[in-house]
């Protein structure tokens, strides 16, 4: 028997000790959370995809009242990319959360991590992570995508590279 172990670290970080690039990609993230449609949970989320070449691009999470149809705002802002951009190098997500309740950055749902591997699989460089609470306070920020879905199934599964 082998046992074998996977380490994830994160850090938090107060807003200020961030470089002014990632300041304003995560004041984007809160900017968006306005346009999140979300009548059932009130959790409004907002995203900002920063690409390798400084394109910013949005999204916010749209629900419905059938829930399952319902979309997250990382999804949104990934599908949003690919369509009017193409692939493109993704350098940085940031995600904001506005809700009453929540006192802490909200992280990506599981089905949002398959996604983020998805689009990480086309690069080779890291895609980067920055959490935060609309409100502000301490910035969540996780090196790689891939770091918050260990043993991914990905397309080597189908004999896709
Ligand atoms: N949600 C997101 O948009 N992103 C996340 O990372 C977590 C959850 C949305 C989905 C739903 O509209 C609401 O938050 C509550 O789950």
């Amino acid at each position: 028997m082998e046992q074998r172990e996977v380490l994830f670290t994160y850090k938090a970080i107060q807003p200020e000790e961030l470089p002014g690039i990632d300041q304003d990609l995560i004041q984007s993230a809160i900017s968006a959370c306005q346009y999140a449609y979300a009548p059932y949970s009130n959790f409004k989320v907002g995203a900002a995809i920063r690409t390798d070449d400084h394109l910013i691009i949005l999204g916010s999470n749209q629900e419905n009242s059938a829930y399952p149809i319902g979309q997250c705002a990382e999804r949104v802002a990934l599908y949003a990319l690919a369509h009017q951009h193409g692939r493109k190098v993704i350098d940085t997500i940031a995600v904001a959360v506005e809700n009453e309740h929540q006192h802490t950055p909200a992280s990506p749902c599981g089905s949002c991590r398959q996604l983020l591997s998805e689009y990480r699989s086309y690069q080779t460089q890291p895609i980067r992570l920055l959490l935060t609470l609309a409100t502000g306070g301490d910035v969540y920020e996780i090196r790689d995508v891939n770091d918050l879905l260990p043993l991914a199934f990905d397309g080597k599964f189908l004999g896709v590279e």
